[in-house]
């Protein structure tokens, strides 16, 4: 009997693989994935990111993989995707963040997985509802300390305008009474190497440092600011209660569960996730309420009503006057479903089921905040500026709308998102209280770059404030 050549059998041996290797891939999702190696549509998708994921959920459907620089990112927009997305035991959010955290705070991983459930709990507490009430008499205060800066009347760029305020106000009630600079360079400063830092984050979350050096200079810079400031940050106590900020509290977890060494890290880290997302919500609230005047007209009788006429005084704003000024915060809730973050992640741990199809594990499974809330089936409408659709909220229990996912879901929400709401609503009452805004320049797009947090306006939008008598 003829023997069969070797030859034969390798070829045959591919062919078996290569059907095997295909009858795996039938089962994954359709995936985008270019020619470049390792880059994959790298290119394409870092020009538009949002527009490109939308381009590819009409193409492909509602699930699909990229695969860009490295990355295999699966997308999925519809119920069954976002039920895996948001209760799976396969997948993970520590393991999704992990780099991102290594590479923009050089925390290490293992000194990432060790405290991060830990510092979630303080977080979530501290800035709970319950305990949310702590917060207004000094956010009350640190406002209408800022707006004096701001003078009798001017026009400014509202973004400018918004940073100028919230900089300071955040930064002073979360980290530090007076922590947050005065004089008018320092103050320069700051704000430089913030912007530069948030702008190019999501830069800095998938490159190497060395090819950032504008980035890398801003997380440098403020690395060694909270070097030299954490001593003092720590001694200083509440005057009133001796009671910890917010940093004090995460500091005292990190220098007892590891080392000194990590705390302008986490320093570096709080003071983003405090500042990135709550300041363009705060510009687009108001972009939005002023570019509305039936809208700012009905805000500015519920301030009236609670407060008598609107004026310049110093007013105290309570709970139980945010509770009567409900369009105000369904104005803010409206904002942020327009304007919500382009991703939130997961990592894979598991072999994931998700419409007949396999998401292998390693994949980073994608949800878009952004383009779930302009699905018409969830939210009517959804390209309109509508705050009365919150009416069907039940805020009072702390829930938002179906399928409002700006703040992420699941066990790792958003730890911050009580307090955000509280400081852009305190914001937007203190500043039309005190003077009498309207917009010099039409609503601005968004700035299509980003995936990462909450988008920023591309363009000028100057507003002219005038103080009340
Ligand atoms: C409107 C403003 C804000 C928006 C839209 C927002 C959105 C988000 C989102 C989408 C996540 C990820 C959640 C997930 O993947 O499920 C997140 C996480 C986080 N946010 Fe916010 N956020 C806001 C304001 C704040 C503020 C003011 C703070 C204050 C300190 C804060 C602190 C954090 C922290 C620490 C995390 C990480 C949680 C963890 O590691 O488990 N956020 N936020």
């Amino acid at each position: 009997m003829e023997l069969i050549s070797p030859t034969v059998i390798i070829i045959l041996g591919c062919l078996a693989l290569f059907l095997l290797l295909q009858r795996k891939n039938l089962r994954r999702p359709p995936c985008i994935r270019g020619w470049i190696p390792w880059i994959g549509v790298g290119f394409e998708f870092g020009k538009a990111p949002l527009e490109f994921i939308e381009k590819a959920r009409i193409k492909y459907g509602p699930i699909f993989t990229v695969f860009a620089m490295g990355n295999r990112m699966t997308f999925v927009t519809e119920e069954e995707g976002i039920n895996v997305f948001l209760k799976s035991k396969k997948v993970d959010f520590e393991l999704a963040v992990q780099n991102i955290v290594y590479r923009t705070a050089s925390i290490p991983k293992n000194v990432f997985l060790a405290l991060h459930e830990k510092l979630y709990i303080m977080l979530k507490g501290k800035m709970g509802t319950v305990n949310l009430h702590q917060f207004t008499g000094q956010l009350t205060e640190e406002l209408h300390e800022q707006l004096e800066n701001l003078g009798t009347h001017g026009t400014m760029d509202l973004n400018n305008l918004v940073r100028h305020l919230l900089y300071p106000v955040t930064v002073n009630t979360l980290f530090n009474k007076s922590w947050f600079p005065t004089n008018k360079k320092k103050i320069k400063e700051f704000h430089q190497y913030f912007q530069a830092y948030d702008e190019d984050f999501e830069y800095g979350s998938q490159l190497p440092e060395c090819l950032l050096r504008n980035w890398s200079k801003s997380k440098k810079w403020f690395l060694e600011l909270f070097e030299k400031n954490i001593p003092d940050i720590k001694t200083c106590k509440s005057a009133k209660d001796n009671s910890m900020t917010l940093l004090q509290a995460m500091l005292d977890i990190v220098e007892t569960e590891t080392s000194k060494e990590n705390s302008p890290n986490y320093g570096l880290l709080l003071l983003w996730a405090s500042l990135s997302n709550a300041v363009p919500v705060a510009f687009w609230t108001l972009a939005y309420v002023l570019s509305h005047p039936d809208i700012h007209k009905a805000i500015m009788e519920g301030i009236s009503s609670v407060f008598g006429k609107a004026g310049k005084d110093k007013i105290k704003v309570s709970e139980d006057d945010l509770e009567k000024l409900l369009l105000i915060k369904w104005c803010v809730l409206e904002t942020i479903r327009l304007k919500a973050p382009g991703v939130i992640t997961r990592k894979v741990v598991k072999p994931v089921e998700i419409l007949n199809y396999i998401i292998p594990s390693g994949d980073l499974l994608m949800l878009s905040p952004f383009w779930l809330h302009r699905n018409p089936k969830y939210f009517p409408e959804p390209e309109l500026f509508k705050p009365e659709r919150w009416k069907k909220a039940n805020l009072e229990k702390h829930s938002f709308l179906d399928c409002f996912m700006a703040f992420g879901s699941g066990k790792f929400q958003c730890p911050g998102r009580w307090f955000a709401l509280l400081e852009v609503q305190m914001c937007v009452i203190l500043i039309l209280y005190k003077y009498d805004c309207s917009l010099l320049d039409p609503l601005p797009k968004q700035s299509s770059l980003h995936l990462v947090g909450v988008p920023q306006p591309e363009g000028q939008c100057r507003i002219e404030y005038k103080q009340r008598i």
